[in-house]
């Protein structure tokens, strides 16, 4: 290449960033003078919440924007704005706000008593659905993303009696120490390509835990072969998200996660899919049935009940019986009959197959959209079309694992993000997440996201 061209590249790259930063500062201007009553109620908040908000995934520089109440596919804000909703609650709305019939199934299991902390007819008929659509022979309930992950991790540690949990690098699995290691890891503690470190995420966890856990980068079953040839006598489980849905959306590459599922038999290894993002919103049996590979044990959480906080996981029989023989697996509230009864409804009769052509359809139309402003403006970013879930990554060309994510433009997004809210879209906070689509949102919400997205890619372009 060039030496001219290397530098009116660069050139080209600083003007896009100086953009970015000019539309960033004056849209967070904006932002922060129409929002003073979230400003306020963050004051109040902060003195008892740590960062003012109840998870540390709903933190904001300089504070939240909090929200009052949402129907269909519209939220408003503390300060009475409304806007399109395509954060959905971190994935879980899948069922867009106050659906009628979710609301009808609260009010009606709320009324026959809210928890008896004894399982229910519901309970078996919510396990059943579940258990028909990822074809699992048994499960059992928990109450958040993070106890499945957490109890499907001790189920597969006492059938292998290993203890090494091996994960990939840039996954999210939940916040107990047994996963908490190199989730956005930075290039300081991340290591070579080669032998990717365990970072601990969290301060407060075990010393040690780090020896029990083997990072691997996605997309990549001969790093995962030497791995499991080097270490597979120790490692109890490889749990993962068949598509990466923490770094924007990474898709697994053709014949990876066959090799995967070939590998994990091979090394006597219980496979693990985190569908906790994945499940209920790609298609009605998940990342399992739109990629046709069928794991040992499978966590789902988040869309399961249509916003009530459920979770499950479950797999093979010979597994989960080992409850029955001296694993632990408890909760006050799993099963609760409230959740279980709305779980059901919203599984039977609001997540039917034509809410999954409904997805399809309006994702491929918000992707293609911004693809083709993205594409107009010249904007180094790739759009990603999968069911519900969806995403702009400002990259150029689309992403195989946690490394290429470094290689997004951060500027883009934070400038893109106050963006939309000011104009009416309200999305997740940071760009490792990604849109969420629900059975309420229309064709006219998605071209109102893509005029507006169109419009910023305008003004990036200058
Ligand atoms: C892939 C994945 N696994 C697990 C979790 C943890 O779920 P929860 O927040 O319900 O504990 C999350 C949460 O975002 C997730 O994205």
């Amino acid at each position: 290449m060039s030496t001219t061209l290397v530098s009116s590249e660069r050139a080209g790259r600083d003007r896009l960033l100086g953009r970015a930063q000019e539309i960033g500062q004056a849209e967070m201007a904006k932002l922060l003078a129409r929002t003073g009553q979230s400003a306020q109620l963050f004051q109040r908040a902060r003195r008892i919440l740590p960062y003012g908000v109840a998870s540390s995934f709903q933190k904001m520089q300089p504070y939240p924007i909090y929200v009052t109440r949402g129907k269909g596919s519209r939220i408003w804000d503390q300060d009475g704005t409304e806007y399109l909703d395509f954060h959905g609650g971190f994935g879980a709305m899948v069922v867009g706000h106050a659906h009628p019939r979710v609301v009808e199934a609260i009010q009606q299991a709320a009324s026959r008593g809210t928890h008896f902390a004894v399982t229910t007819e519901a309970a078996v008929a919510f396990g059943e659905e579940i258990c028909r659509r990822f074809h699992l022979e048994m499960l059992r309930f928990a109450n958040s993303g993070t106890e499945a992950t957490m109890d499907a991790i001790r189920v597969a540690r006492a059938a292998t009696g290993r203890d090494v949990v091996c994960k990939i690098e840039g996954s999210y699995h939940g916040h107990h120490d047994s996963v908490m290691f190199s989730v956005i890891p930075n290039a300081d503690t991340m290591g070579g390509r080669e032998r990717p470190a365990s970072a601990p995420v969290s301060k407060g966890m075990v010393k040690d835990a780090s020896k029990y856990i083997e990072v691997v980068p996605f997309n990549d079953a001969d790093h995962l072969e030497r791995v499991f040839a080097e270490k597979g006598g120790e490692i109890a489980c490889l749990i993962m998200e068949p598509a990466m849905m923490n770094l924007g959306i990474v898709v697994p590459q053709p014949g990876y996660l066959e090799r995967v599922r070939e590998l994990c038999t091979r090394y006597g290894v219980v496979f693990i899919f985190d569908e906790i993002k994945t499940g209920f919103t790609i298609a009605p049996g998940g990342a399992t049935e739109r990629f046709g590979v069928q794991p040992d044990l499978i966590c789902l959480a988040k869309a399961i009940a249509g916003g009530l906080p459920a979770a499950a996981f479950g797999g093979r029989e010979d597994l989960m019986r080992l409850i029955e023989q001296g694993v632990s697996q408890q909760g006050t509230y799993n099963g609760n009959p409230l959740v279980a009864q709305v779980g059901l409804v919203v599984l039977t009769e609001v997540l039917t197959a034509d809410a999954y052509r409904h997805f399809a359809r309006l994702g491929t139309r918000l992707a293609q959209g911004c693809q083709a402003a993205i594409d107009r403006y010249h904007i180094p970013a790739h759009t990603v079309d999968l069911g519900a879930k969806g995403c702009v990554s400002y990259r150029a060309t689309p992403m195989t694992n946690y490394r290429d994510f470094l290689e997004t433009t951060p500027e883009l997004f934070a400038a893109s993000y106050p963006w939309l809210l000011n104009r009416g879209i309200f999305m997740t906070p940071g760009d490792e997440e990604q849109w969420t689509l629900s059975v309420q949102h229309t064709d006219a919400d998605v071209d109102r996201y893509v005029a507006v997205f169109t419009e910023f890619c305008g003004a990036l372009a200058g």
